[in-house]
């Protein structure tokens, strides 16, 4: 008798394990483990939602329109070409079911979103990791684990939960070296909050070809996580590829209006980015001061590594935040074990946090 088994690489995976959110006993937290917006989404998205409450009995519009139009009016984007999801973890595992399988290598960096080799293992195909440079990935590094087997490219730019970025030249060059079969895909989770003028989010590099795919979420400067919202622009063939294999009513109704509410809010959006570029180099300065090596960040977020001397290493660290309530993510499931990724939140749990780390550093 042969017993019952899923398909190769499935029992590989290691559950992604979420950002805690709670802590047993304490009751006032503040969790700065998931890259939540700081300053929550906008009222006008909470009305919009709310505003679904009475038609909960209708199916969602399966083709996302009003949404995908929206999305298209903000960016500058050919609607047709975009393809919503449950959250942009949706849109880049349809990437991989689409374009890769068994005998296939899915390719990201050694530190890379912690996702992508469960992407990859869910659809048989094998992930390769590039050796990183400072927490950053280099386009040499990835090139060079480029083999006939390589199907998909995934690049976090900015990437979590190193906050590192490449340059618009950098991932040009990247798309330059590739293969021509081989899908790229930005991921740009955190688009909305880099000031540099030498990133691009990849909207023209979708443009210039058909094997460049952009992915954008909600779940970050919009803080719509609950809701799961995210979105890919494509080149045609890739989008009429995830239509056919995305569920029909992938994108619920509430987060369909939220997500438009959120983009017609321009004046949220920009007081969210504002808020993130007042507090994300005051805590990595603060972090600094406590003699803690923090990786340059261009994301709502620091990775903070910690010495390993067996007493202000992370893990204790992770322990004493706990006890106050406060709750940041380790990276060790990243491959980090020295690091803490500190989310930017308001300024009195900025103030909560370094204070903590500062007791903690001096104990
Ligand atoms: C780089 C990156 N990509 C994608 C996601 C997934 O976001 P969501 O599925 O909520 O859109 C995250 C969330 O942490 C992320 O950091």
């Amino acid at each position: 008798m042969t017993s019952l088994t899923p398909r190769p690489g499935i029992l590989d995976i290691a559950p992604y394990v979420p950002g805690a959110s709670k802590i047993q006993g304490v009751e006032r937290i503040i969790k700065l483990s998931s890259n939540e917006g700081a300053l929550g989404p906008s009222p006008q998205a909470i009305a919009a939602y709310r505003g679904m409450a009475d038609t909960l009995h209708r199916y969602p519009d399966g083709g996302s329109v009003e949404l995908r139009t929206a999305i298209g009016t903000l960016h500058g984007l050919d609607p047709d070409r975009i393809v919503c999801g449950a959250g942009s973890d949706e849109v880049l595992g349809l990437l991989a079911r689409a374009y890769a399988g068994p005998g296939d290598e899915v390719l990201f960096g050694e530190h890379a979103f912690t996702m992508y080799p469960l992407f990859a293992l869910g659809v048989g195909a094998t992930p390769v990791k590039a050796p990183e440079n400072d927490y950053t990935v280099t386009v040499n590094a990835l090139l060079a684990k480029v083999t006939e087997r390589t199907r998909i490219l995934y690049l976090a730019n900015p990437n979590n939960p190193t906050g590192t970025m490449l340059t618009k030249d950098e991932v040009t060059a990247l798309r330059g070296g590739l293969r021509d079969d081989i899908l790229l895909v930005i991921d740009a989770a955190y688009a909305e909050y880099v000031t540099r003028n030498d990133y691009t989010a990849g909207i023209e590099l979708v443009d210039a070809g058909d094997n460049v795919v952009m992915t954008r979420t909600f779940s970050k400067i919009y803080a719509l996580g609950a809701v799961r919202l995210g979105w890919a622009y494509c080149p045609e063939s890739v989008a009429d590829v995830l239509n056919r294999i995305r569920p029909p009513f992938n994108v619920t109704s509430a987060a369909q209006a939220a997500g438009v509410a959120a983009i017609n809010d321009v004046e949220f959006l920009t007081r969210s980015r504002d808020h993130n570029t007042a507090w994300l180099p005051w805590l990595a300065e603060r972090m600094e001061e406590c003699g803690l090596a923090v990786v340059p960040s261009f994301g709502n977020f620091v990775l903070v590594r910690f010495p390993e001397d067996g007493i202000h290493d992370a893990a204790s660290a992770m322990e004493f935040l706990a006890s106050l309530g406060i709750i940041p993510r380790s990276t060790a499931s990243a491959g980090i074990p020295s690091g803490i990724r500190i989310t930017v939140g308001v300024e009195d749990e900025m103030r909560a946090v370094v204070n903590a780390v500062t007791e903690f550093m001096s104990r």
